[in-house]
């Protein structure tokens, strides 16, 4: 039997790829206008780095890691996202040491999760990221937030919903714990295995328990927004503000808890509207983690990203129906007839591409109509035909696609005069 891909990952296929690297390309652009620089930092970290900083309580951990011990006997894992690893690189290079502040980095490469993998869910995805560490004020916040949406809209995404909430300081998340507790002690029984275990170690991810969630206590759970002390409300007050100053639309939803553990103050998601984009909806997820810093290592500094999979992206483009520019075709086709003229357009197509046009010929001995038809297929704008009677005469037929419309170029010009037509 023939050896197949692994279950909850896909070959991204030329057709296919274009888009990724539409959307990469459009994503770094933004970055580059809102000043975020790009960050590469391995595939792989010490497991330690996600039990710690993604937290233990989370399905991530318990559920989903790609764990493996190497030959030196260390416990590896193939990263299951972006946050944890950019943080310790930040304290790793003593990034909170540069005199510019706050330390703006982005992002993008292939994450890991023993998921179940489904519509938008893989075992393998592309995340596109944004870290902005040293900062906490809320305008940055905004920023952050901001920018997630500047990248959908910059492609023409629509039906998006913005969501968010706040889950406060240390003081709120103790006060509105301790109220979780007293919540569900008394019937922690009918909840599953890993929401009893939640209880004691952090009972705010009960909230989040995909088995549970239609349980009558998930409703009348206690929530967040009740338990922020004033400093954190003001927090997310300004948060607010900014967003309203900055024409965002979104919404409070105080049952929004991520499924990480590091976060406080601001969390929000970015989901589709668009009809028919499936069961799971969430494009982009993100929030504040001041104290994660710390956790990894490294000196007190606040914190705010987010992330979103190229995967989820472009499904939602697919859903709103939106085509991307790409696939557009190639400037030039050259098409040969005879021995010499063929042997001519080796070196013409190298000039042609030379001079900064896409430019493609017949590799396969192909009669005129197969070469016109390949021509046809790669979406060419113009066809150049040679004979071996033209390249005797020192000419060469052109032909743009669209109007029929034909032209004799002199041969030893012909580049030149491509470029002339092409302007
Ligand atoms: P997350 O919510 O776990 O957050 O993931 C962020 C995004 O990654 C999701 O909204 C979704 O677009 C994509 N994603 C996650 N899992 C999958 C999957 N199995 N298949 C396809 N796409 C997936 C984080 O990862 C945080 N590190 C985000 C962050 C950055 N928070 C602060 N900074």
């Amino acid at each position: 039997m023939s050896i197949q891909i692994p279950r909850g990952t896909q070959d991204i296929l030329p057709g296919e790829v274009e888009k990724w690297q539409y959307i990469e390309n459009k994503a770094r652009e933004l970055c580059g206008k809102f000043q975020y620089n790009e960050i590469r930092t391995p595939i792989f970290e010490h497991t330690e780095l996600f039990t710690r900083g993604v937290g233990d309580t989370t399905d991530i951990v318990q559920k989903e890691m790609y764990t493996f011990t190497d030959r030196g006997d260390r416990s590896l894992t193939l990263r299951p996202e972006g946050t944890a690893s950019t943080v310790r690189s930040f304290v790793e290079h003593k990034m909170y040491g540069s005199p510019n502040q706050p330390v703006k980095l982005f992002y993008m490469g292939p994450m890991f999760r023993y998921e179940r993998p489904q519509a938008g869910r893989f075992r393998q995805f592309v995340q596109f990221g944004v870290e902005a560490l040293g900062s906490k004020d809320p305008a940055i916040d905004a920023e952050v937030i901001s920018l997630a949406m500047s990248i959908y809209h910059s492609m023409g995404l629509k039906k998006l919903k913005l969501i968010i909430n706040s889950l406060g300081d240390k003081e709120s998340r103790a006060a509105h714990r301790a109220a979780l507790m007293e919540h569900f002690t008394p019937r922690i029984g009918e909840f599953c295995k890993d929401c009893q275990s939640r209880l004691q170690k952090n009972p705010m991810r009960i909230l989040d328990c995909k088995q549970d969630r239609d349980h009558e206590l998930m409703k009348s759970a206690p929530s967040i927004i009740d338990y922020l002390n004033a400093e954190s409300k003001e927090y997310f007050a300004k948060v607010q503000k900014y967003l309203t100053d900055l024409h965002i639309p979104f919404t409070v939803d105080p049952n929004l808890v991520r499924g990480l553990d590091y976060y406080n103050h601001t969390a929000f998601e970015i989901m589709s509207d668009a009809e028919g984009f499936g069961a799971i909806t969430t494009l982009c997820g993100g929030g504040r983690y001041n104290g994660l810093t710390e956790e990894i290592g490294g000196p007190e500094t606040p914190g705010i990203g987010f992330a979103f999979s190229i995967e989820r992206f472009i499904a939602a483009l697919n859903a709103e129906g939106i085509e991307l520019p790409v696939n557009k075709g190639i400037d030039c086709y050259l098409v040969s007839l005879g021995e010499d003229a063929k042997d001519y357009t080796v070196v013409l197509l190298q000039k042609l591409r030379l001079a900064g046009f896409s430019a493609e010929r017949d590799y396969l001995e192909r009669k005129i109509k197969a070469q016109m038809k390949a021509a046809d297929r790669l979406n060419a704008k113009y066809v150049a035909i040679l004979g071996d009677e033209e390249l005797n005469n020192k000419v060469i037929n052109v032909k743009h696609m669209e109007s029929g419309e034909q032209k004799q170029i002199d041969l030893e010009s012909f580049v030149e005069k491509f470029q002339e037509l092409n302007q």
